[in-house]
Order: structure tokens, then C-alpha cells, then sequence
């Protein structure tokens, strides 16, 4: 069966990611990926949550007790700060990292994922990215918004050097009202 794409998301980080491993959910929200992520590295490996909204810290804080996860830094502050909580040489190596662009569910419409922000937080991850890692983007971009992010951030990516990354779109054509879909990059070089 074809993957959904929540599901596609998850499978390709289970693939990419090991145990004792740093990784990022760049918009932790409910924190269904962090809960996931925290699983997928286990107690030694290391989850980099951030989310500029009070609410979702706290929802995510709370899920991560929930669960008793031990390994998880809660960050509230903007993924395009990310650089501030990794060590500036490139030593500091990311083996993962999911994004949920868009808004969060049930919650202000108006605070949205941006493209400066998000395209600064993924060329940071890039950085930092270990070979065969990988960052998955799940393009949300019906909303108000989304469309400029979706073509800022295929723009960027579309630019990346092919001998350093492999770039991956994966999504439903056949789908009405604005699907989501996946961008994945995985590093194949420094
Ligand atoms: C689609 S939701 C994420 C859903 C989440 N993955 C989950 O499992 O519930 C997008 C989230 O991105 C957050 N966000 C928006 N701009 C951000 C930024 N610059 N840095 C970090 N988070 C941001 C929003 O506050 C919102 O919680």
C-alpha cells in the first residue's frame, strides 16, 4: 500500500535515524513527532523540540511526561534560531530533524510556519546534517500563507547541489483542496 503521508514521514526518519542519536522536530505543536522522535533515539539519543508558541511547548511538555521520555529539550524560540542551541563547529552532529510547516490544528490560524525562518532553519540543519541523514518537511500551504512558503522553500531546495543531496517530493496528485506533501533531503556528502 502507498503510505500516507504522516506515515511516509515517520517511515523515512526510521530509516535515516539511529539509537543514541541528536535530532530536531523543528515545530514540536502537540508534540506527536518529538514523542515519536524521543522513541526513535532512545534514552541516550537527544530531541531538540522547538516551537514558538507558549501553548504547544506546554501540549508537548505534557505529552513527554505522559510517556515518561527523558530526552527531550523543550526550546521556545524560533527554528530559525536554531544555530544558538547547536555548537557552532560543525562537530555537533544532526542525524534527523522533522518540520510540520503550516499552523497548528485547532489553534490561531494566523501564527504559521514562514519561509525566511524555515529556509534559515533548514540551511542550519544542513550544516550540522551527519552523511545519509535526512530532514523531512511535511508542506502544508493551503491556508493563507502557504502557498509562498511552499514555492519559497521548493525555489531553495530545487538550487541544492545534486552531488551533495538528494532531494525527494512525495505526495498524492489526485487529491482535492491542497494536499500536503513531503520534501526530504538527505545529505550523500559534506
Ligand atoms: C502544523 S503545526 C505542528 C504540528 C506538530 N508536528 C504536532 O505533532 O502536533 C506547526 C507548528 O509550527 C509552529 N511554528 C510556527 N512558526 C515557527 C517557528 N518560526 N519556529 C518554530 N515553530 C514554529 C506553530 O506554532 C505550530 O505549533
Amino acid at each position: 500500500m502507498l503510505k500516507g503521508i504522516l506515515n511516509y514521514a515517520h517511515y523515512l526518519l526510521e530509516e535515516a535515524i539511529k539509537k543514541d542519536e541528536t535530532v530536531i522536530d523543528a515545530t514540536c505543536g502537540n508534540g506527536n513527532d518529538t514523542l515519536f522522535l524521543s522513541k526513535l533515539v532512545g534514552e541516550q539519543g537527544k530531541v531538540l523540540a522547538f516551537d514558538i508558541q507558549k501553548e504547544a511547548i506546554a501540549a508537548t511538555k505534557l505529552r513527554i511526561i505522559e510517556h515518561e521520555r527523558t530526552n527531550v529539550s523543550l526550546i521556545h524560540d524560533s527554528h530559525g534560531n536554531i544555530s544558538k542551541y547547536l555548537r557552532a563547529d560543525k562537530d555537533e552532529k544532526i542525524s534527523g530533524a522533522i518540520f510540520n510547516l503550516g499552523y497548528l490544528p485547532k489553534s490561531d490560524k494566523k501564527i504559521i510556519t514562514k519561509p525566511d525562518s524555515t529556509i534559515t532553519a533548514i540551511d542550519t540543519i544542513l550544516k550540522h546534517l551527519r552523511r545519509d541523514g535526512l530532514i523531512v518537511i511535511v508542506v502544508y500551504h493551503g491556508h493563507e500563507g502557504g502557498k509562498e512558503e511552499k514555492e519559497a522553500i521548493l525555489k531553495h531546495l530545487f538550487h541544492l547541489d545534486q552531488k551533495k543531496y538528494s532531494v525527494l517530493r512525495y505526495g498524492f496528485i489526485n487529491q482535492k483542496n491542497d494536499p500536503p506533501f513531503i520534501l526530504a533531503i538527505q545529505k550523500k556528502a559534506d
